[in-house]
């Protein structure tokens, strides 16, 4: 109980839904270590730019682990997602093969893990007509994450941006996925998932359901900051990207703002932006922050720099090495998707049977 009257750092009560969603992801997380084979995870990312440290640490380090644990683990590019809040697809192509490049130097084996992209599973896309009968306008209107990116694109709520919490439903429900990790901010989208799942049970299979209902998975790593102290976001330019040179990197960190205080100490309320160097360079190190500070000390913001560049080049060097190899052949990247894709259409397909039978639209 205790538990349910903790703060947010903007003094919001933690409301008993996430407290519900964090207790079922620690539960569901004892579970899965103890028989990963029982588990089907599905996550996925938006193809809109280049994956960044925040991803590495927030999302694509787990899937390598839930990958190698022996979790049945797919990999969705949402590329239809992308058109949910911007009006073009300028780079779509570009983006998607530069995420699988960086899944697979990442440590993504694509001999266990299924890569594939929306827009090649129209059997997918197909469980968007029943889904969408199974939800309310109301329910849809409610998703303060559609409220939040409708706000931020500054343009008027589209069909599409109102609905893809269902469409992420189809994502997950098509391949039965059982576990979702994601970050905060998707969470209403698999309760969404949820509720699809139970209300299609309920309502066509109640002897034999169709669709699990998928727990998400909350990261347990500290969110890292951009250099600048804020969210590590592409568009702030405050992002370390994984397929960056060791030069730019270099450059990048030698450009973020420090402050005006010569001795380095870890506090992230005062001096975010010492501190997101300094919480950046523990991720990397995986020393402690405070541990950092005491360390440089009086040799200031310039030797602070130093170290994090090179811890930080240090730690990305294989990546990059992996990356630039695989690059060389970007025919096998393209066939790896297409292999992908093929193996979910056919998923997809048993799916989209079961539900059939299940609606007695079997002809
Ligand atoms: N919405 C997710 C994001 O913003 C990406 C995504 C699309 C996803 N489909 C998914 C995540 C299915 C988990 C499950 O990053």
């Amino acid at each position: 109980m205790a538990e349910e009257q903790q703060l947010t750092a903007a003094g919001n009560e933690i409301s008993a839904s996430f407290l519900a969603a964090r207790r079922r992801s620690e539960n569901t997380m004892a579970a899965l270590e103890k028989d990963p084979s029982k588990f089907t995870m599905l996550t996925g990312d938006r193809p809109t730019g280049r994956l960044h440290l925040g991803h590495y640490f927030g999302s694509i380090r787990e899937r390598v682990a839930m990958q190698n644990r022996g979790v049945n683990t797919n990999i969705i590019i949402a590329d239809y997602q992308v058109i949910t809040d911007r009006d073009t697809t300028e780079h779509i192509q570009d983006n998607v093969l530069n995420l699988v490049l960086d899944y697979l130097a990442a440590g993504i084996d694509p001999e266990r893990t299924m890569i594939f992209t929306h827009s090649a599973v129209p059997q997918e896309n197909q469980l968007m007509l029943p889904f969408l009968s199974l939800v309310t306008e109301a329910e849809l209107h409610r998703n303060p994450t559609v409220k939040a990116e409708m706000e931020a694109s500054g343009h008027a709520l589209t069909g599409l941006l109102l609905t893809y919490p269902v469409h992420q439903a189809c994502d997950i429900l098509f391949c039965k996925a059982n576990v979702v990790p994601i970050g905060k901010d998707n969470l209403p989208h698999i309760e969404i998932t949820r509720t699809i799942a139970r209300r299609f049970n309920e309502r066509y299979a109640k002897k034999n359901p169709v669709f699990p209902e998928p727990a998400a998975i909350l990261s347990e790593a500290a969110e890292i900051p951009g250099l600048d102290g804020r969210k590590m976001s592409k568009s702030y330019g405050n992002s370390i990207m994984l397929g960056a040179t060791a030069e730019e990197t270099a450059k990048l960190i030698r450009k973020s703002k420090t402050d005006g205080e010569r001795r380095i100490t870890f506090d992230p309320m005062n001096r975010p932006e010492v501190s997101a160097l300094l919480t950046t360079a523990g991720l990397v190190t995986d020393r402690n922050p405070e541990d950092i500070a005491a360390e440089i000390g009086d040799a200031g913001a310039g030797a602070l720099k130093q170290y994090v560049t090179q811890s930080v080049n240090e730690f990305l060097a294989p990546h990059r090495e992996r990356r630039a190899e695989l690059a060389q052949d970007m025919d096998t990247i393209r066939d790896i998707l297409h292999d992908g894709n093929k193996r979910a259409r056919e998923i997809a397909e048993q799916t989209l049977d079961e539900v059939r039978e299940a609606m007695g639209m079997k002809y």
